[in-house]
C-alpha cells in the first residue's frame, strides 16, 4: 500500500528514495553546497504562469519535431547521468532501450557503467544516441572516447563545459561516495583488441593505465575531505580546457558538437563562434556551482543571443511536468532534457520504469498543450506564458 502506483514524477522520486542505499541516493539527489540553485530550478518553473488560449482545434496536436535533423516523437532528451547501474542492473542499456522505443535521444555519460559499444550492441544498433564527453588531461584518452563513440554509432558529442572540476556535494563527502563493488566506469576498460588509436607519444599508455585502474577500483581514492569521484575528476579531468579546445575536437571528429552547461548569453556567443550545432542550457542539475540562476530563468537570454542562427537550444534542470516542457518551448527551447527522473524510473522498475516515466511526460505534455491551445511543439508562442519580469498586462 505504501508503494502505490506512481501518478507523477514526484511519486517515482519518493519510491526511488526509499529503495536506494544512502550513498547512492545522496549521489543521485544532491545539489552542490546549500542547494539554493537546486531548489531554484524547480521554484522558477512554478513562478512562470501560463496564458491559455481557447476554442482552438486541439484534436490533432503535433508532438513530433526534429533534433539535430533527426525525427523524434517529442522534444525530450534524456540527460547524461553517470553510473546508472547503481539504480538497477538494466543501467544505461535500460535507459537507452526505453528512449529508443519512445523515439527520443538518449545521452550516454562518459562516466557510464556500460560502455558505448555495449549500449549500442544492446540496442541492436538502433535508436538515437548522443555521447556526453568529459575531456581528460591526456588528450589520447579523450581521442579514444570520441573514436569509440563514433564507431558505436553515436550521433553527436555533448561537451560538458561546467565541470573543469567537480562541485562540492555534502552528501558525497559525508558518505565518502565511491562506485559500489562490482561496477566500473566501463568506457575505460581495457579494449578487447589491441588499440592503435592515438598510440603515439610515450606517456600515453601510463596515463590510460592509471585511468583504467581508477575506473575499475570504483575510483578508489577517497578521503575525509572529498568523495572518490571528486578525487578522480581532480586528477584526470582537463581543467585547462578553453573555447579554443573545441577547434581540436572539431579536428578529430565530424560529429556535431553540443555544448552543455551554458548559462549566459556571453558563452552562447562564444559557442556560436566555435561553430557548435547546439547549446544546451544547464547548471548540471545544480550540482556544480551553487548560487547560479535556475536554467529556465536564463533560457531566454541564451535564445536571444542565438536568434537568427541555426543553432538549436536545449534546456535541462528541474523539468518534472508536461507544463514545464511547454514553458521552456515557449521561451524558445527546441527541446528539453531531464536527468534524475530517468534514474527514478530505472530504480523503480529498470527499463520498464524508464518507459513509464517517458510515457508520463508525453501524456502530460500532450495534455498541457490541449488545455492551453498550443498545437505544435515547434511553434509554441512566447505569449503562452508570463514570466515574473513580464508586465502583467
Ligand atoms: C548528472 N549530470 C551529468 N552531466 C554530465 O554532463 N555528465 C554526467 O556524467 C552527469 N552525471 C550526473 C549524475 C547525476 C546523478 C545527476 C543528477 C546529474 C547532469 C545532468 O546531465 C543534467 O544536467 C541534470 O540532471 C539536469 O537536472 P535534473 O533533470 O536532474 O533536474
Amino acid at each position: 500500500a505504501e508503494e502505490s502506483v506512481p501518478v507523477n514524477l514526484d511519486d517515482f522520486e519518493r519510491i526511488a528514495d526509499k529503495r536506494l542505499t544512502k550513498a547512492v541516493h545522496g549521489y543521485y539527489s544532491s545539489g552542490a553546497n546549500d542547494e539554493v540553485s537546486l531548489r531554484e530550478n524547480r521554484v522558477a518553473f512554478e513562478r512562470i504562469r501560463l496564458r491559455p488560449r481557447f476554442l482552438i482545434d486541439v484534436d490533432n496536436i503535433q508532438l513530433q519535431t526534429s533534433i539535430l535533423g533527426y525525427n523524434v516523437s517529442m522534444p525530450l532528451i534524456v540527460s547524461p547521468t553517470a553510473m546508472q547501474k547503481m539504480a538497477h542492473p538494466d543501467g544505461e542499456t535500460g535507459v537507452a532501450i526505453a528512449c529508443k522505443e519512445m523515439g527520443i535521444p538518449m545521452t550516454l555519460s562518459t562516466l557510464a557503467t556500460t560502455s558505448v559499444t555495449d549500449v549500442s550492441a544492446n540496442c541492436g544498433g538502433e535508436g538515437l544516441r548522443f555521447f556526453q564527453l568529459y575531456t581528460f588531461r591526456d588528450r589520447g584518452i579523450t581521442y579514444d572516447l570520441v573514436k569509440r563513440a563514433e564507431a558505436a554509432g553515436f550521433k553527436a558529442l555533448v561537451l560538458t563545459v561546467d565541470t573543469p572540476t567537480l562541485g562540492r556535494r555534502n552528501a558525497d563527502i559525508r558518505n565518502q561516495f565511491s562506485l559500489p563493488t562490482g561496477l566500473s566506469l566501463a568506457n575505460f576498460e581495457a579494449p578487447k583488441a589491441k588499440s592503435t588509436l592515438g598510440s603515439e607519444g610515450t606517456n600515453l599508455s601510463d596515463a590510460r593505465e592509471a585511468v583504467r585502474i581508477a575506473a575499475k577500483q570504483g575510483m578508489a581514492d577517497h578521503s575525509d575531505s572529498r568523495s572518490a569521484l571528486s578525487a578522480y575528476t581532480t586528477k584526470f579531468f582537463d581543467a585547462s580546457l578553453t573555447w579554443d579546445s573545441i577547434k581540436w575536437l572539431k579536428s578529430i571528429t565530424n560529429l556535431p558538437i553540443v555544448v552543455k552547461g551554458v548559462m549566459t548569453a556571453e558563452d552562447a556567443i562564444l559557442a556560436k563562434e566555435q561553430g557548435v550545432a547546439a547549446v544546451w542550457v544547464s547548471n548540471h542539475g545544480a550540482r556544480q556551482l551553487d548560487g547560479v540562476d535556475a536554467t529556465i530563468d536564463v533560457l531566454e537570454e541564451v535564445v536571444d543571443a542565438l536568434r537568427g542562427t541555426s543553432i538549436e537550444v536545449y534546456l535541462d534542470g528541474g523539468i518534472r511536468r508536461g507544463t514545464d516542457i511547454l514553458k521552456a518551448l515557449a521561451l524558445g527551447a527546441r527541446a528539453v532534457a531531464f536527468g534524475r527522473p530517468a534514474l527514478w524510473g530505472l530504480t523503480y522498475n529498470g527499463k520498464e520504469g524508464v518507459s513509464q516515466v517517458l510515457q508520463m511526460m508525453k501524456d502530460e505534455l500532450s495534455l498541457a498543450m490541449k488545455l492551453s491551445g498550443a498545437t505544435n511543439v515547434s511553434s509554441v508562442p512566447r505569449d503562452l506564458i508570463r514570466m515574473p519580469y513580464d508586465a502583467p498586462y
